[in-house]
This record gives C-alpha cells, structure tokens and sequence, in this order.
C-alpha cells in the first residue's frame, strides 16, 4: 500500500456535472486536482456569456483547473493567451482529445484529433509555447479497436513538453461502453516517461486498488464513479492513510445533498440549481432503498423548500423501516 500513497486523484472534467458546487465538495473531500468542464476555444475567443459562467473558477477553489477543447492551433494560443493565461487562480490546462459526441467529432474536435498525429503535434507546440502553467493532454486509446494509436499520441505529447497525459481506456467508439481496458493503460505508461493518469471505471476503493496496481500509473482521474459519490475521494484517501475507510451514511448522504444544493444557490440562480440538482440527488439516492420513488418526485418539484421536505420524508421513511428493523 505505502507505494500508493502518493499517487494523485483527480477529479475528470464532466460536462454539465463538475460546476463550482460540485468541485468545492469534491476538494474538500480530498480531491487533488479538479477541472472545469470542457469548454470551447472558439466560445472563449468569442467572449460568450455562458462560456465565461463556465470558466468562473471561485475563491473557496484552490486545486481547480481548466480544460478546454478545439482544433485550430491559432485559436488555441488566442484563448490560452487571452482568457486563461491572466487567472493567477488556474496552475494547469487540460487538452480534451477524447470527447466522442457526435456534434464534438464532427467538427473534427475531442476524440476525432486522433485521427490526424500530425495536427496533433501542431496542436501540442502550441499548447505547450502559449503558457507557463502546467499542460495535460486527455485522450482515449484510438479511434476505435483495429485503428488504437494511444502509444503515438502520447509520444507526441511527451516530445512536445507536455507535462502529463491523462488516458481514458476506451476508444471513441465505445463511448462509454464496455469495460475499460487498464492493460492499454499499463503499456502507454511503460512506454512514456513523463507521467500518466489512468482513467475509466473506477467507482470504488477496490478498482482504484487494482487499476493502480494494473498500470502502475501515476494516479487516478475519477469520472462516473464521483457523480453522487463524492466520498470516493475521501475513501480512497482515508485507505491510503489507515488502511481502511467507512461508508457513509444515509443521513450524511441527504445532508449532503442539502449542501451541496445551498453552495449551488450561491452560484446560480433558484431555477437553475434546480435542474442541476435533480439529476445530483438522483445520483445520490441511486444505492439507498425504495429510492426509485423520491428520485421521480424530485424530478416535478420545483423549489428547495419543496425538495428538502421531500429529503426530510425518506430520511424518516428510513430511519422507521431501516435503522429500526
Ligand atoms: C456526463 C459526462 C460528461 C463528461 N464530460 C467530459 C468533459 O467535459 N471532458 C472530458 O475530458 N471528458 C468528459 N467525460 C469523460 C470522463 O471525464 C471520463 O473520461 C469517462 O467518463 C471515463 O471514466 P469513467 O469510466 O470513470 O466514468 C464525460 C463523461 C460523462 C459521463
């Protein structure tokens, strides 16, 4: 255990998921490092309000970063220059080379950069002569399984001076399907020197244990396994510290969703934070009994009054027919 004590945990950019609120929570939770969602450089260079929403980093965030996505190496250095460099609060950029969304890959963005090794060298120059803050480059290991490149992609990054790679173990055409595939992982970090954060399918202690202990990268990055679980962060890190971590309970879930719903009102609107956080407290409830219910009312409630009443009900539902069985 003690040679994994220092490895690093991220938590992955997730679009429509990692705002504010959430990277707040998962920091304190124990998260090393945390990223915006993914947001376009041509937005930036356009000065978009929502954009601008987007890359909003606040005071209480001390280890979150940016990451951003796009293909023209011009527009890159303009955003990097232009809207990132000044934020004294942002240490790294992250270079988003693995989104598969259709609308994202037909523009030839995200995953579909792998496509072309040569722009993807351009691309990683400028990334690398537009700023002093740190670089990492988040890819997936191919387009799909006959055409895997991720072993040139990742050389081509290291030559150019970025500072870490980050890899998904999926190709563009699984999406988010299958398993990922650590043994991908394991060979890109045997063949770069710089380092490698390894990512895909960790959603409990014991695949964090066993994805490090596959690839021997350098730490994880936490994506689906965090969206109502925060606490993995801090299961993992109280395993690396004691040897063993406790489950949280039902009772801290809902107070947890109660926080994280007052420090979203304090970055947006009531309407918004709303719709933001049905889907959290569908996460959250996901693993707690009879929850398909109240997951289904929350969706028709509109207001936080409304919805903490809800949580105040299950949390006596449960109390009764649980705690006291
Ligand atoms: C809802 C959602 C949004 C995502 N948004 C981004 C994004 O903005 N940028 C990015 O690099 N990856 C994004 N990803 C991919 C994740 O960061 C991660 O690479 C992927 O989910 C694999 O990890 P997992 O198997 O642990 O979930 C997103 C994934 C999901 C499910």
């Amino acid at each position: 255990m003690s040679e994994l004590k220092n490895k690093e945990i991220l938590l992955a950019p997730l679009a429509g998921v990692t705002d504010n609120a959430f990277r707040i929570i998962c920091e304190k939770y124990g998260a090393d490092k945390t990223f915006t969602e993914m947001i376009s450089v041509n937005a930036l260079i356009y000065d978009n309000r929502q954009t601008n929403e987007l890359m909003y980093i606040s005071e209480k965030e001390k280890r979150a970063n940016i990451q951003i996505f796009g293909r023209d190496p011009e527009k890159i250095e303009r955003a990097i220059k232009e809207k990132i460099n000044p934020l004294e609060n942002v240490k790294e950029i992250s270079f988003n080379m693995g989104c598969p969304a259709p609308k994202i890959f037909k523009n030839g963005e995200g995953s579909a950069l792998m496509k072309d090794p040569n722009l993807v060298n351009e691309i990683t120059k400028t990334l690398v002569k537009s700023t002093d803050k740190r670089i990492n480059v988040k890819f997936r290991t191919g387009i799909d399984e006959l055409s895997k490149n991720f072993l040139e992609i990742g050389k081509i990054c290291e030559d150019n001076g970025i500072d870490y790679v980050i890899i998904h173990g999926r190709t563009r055409e699984q999406y988010y399907q299958g398993k990922a595939n650590w043994q991908d992982i394991k060979k890109l970090k045997e063949s770069l020197k710089i380092p490698v954060i390894a990512n895909g399918d960790v959603f409990t202690v014991e695949d964090f244990i066993e994805i490090m202990e596959t690839t021997k990268a350098d730490g994880v990055m936490l994506a689906r396994g965090i969206m109502g679980n925060p606490f993995l962060f801090k299961y993992i890190k109280d395993y690396l510290a004691n040897g063993t971590y406790k489950k949280v309970s039902y009772k801290e879930i809902i107070e947890q969703i109660k926080d994280q719903y007052e420090l979203t009102l304090k970055f947006k609107d009531e309407l918004l934070t709303v719709n933001q956080m049905r889907k959290h407290v569908g996460w959250y409830l996901k693993s707690l009994p009879n929850a398909t219910k109240i997951r289904a009312k929350v969706n028709t409630l509109k207001s936080k009054e409304e919805i903490f009443k809800l949580l105040d009900e299950y949390k006596n539902y449960l109390e009764v027919n649980y705690d006291r069985k």
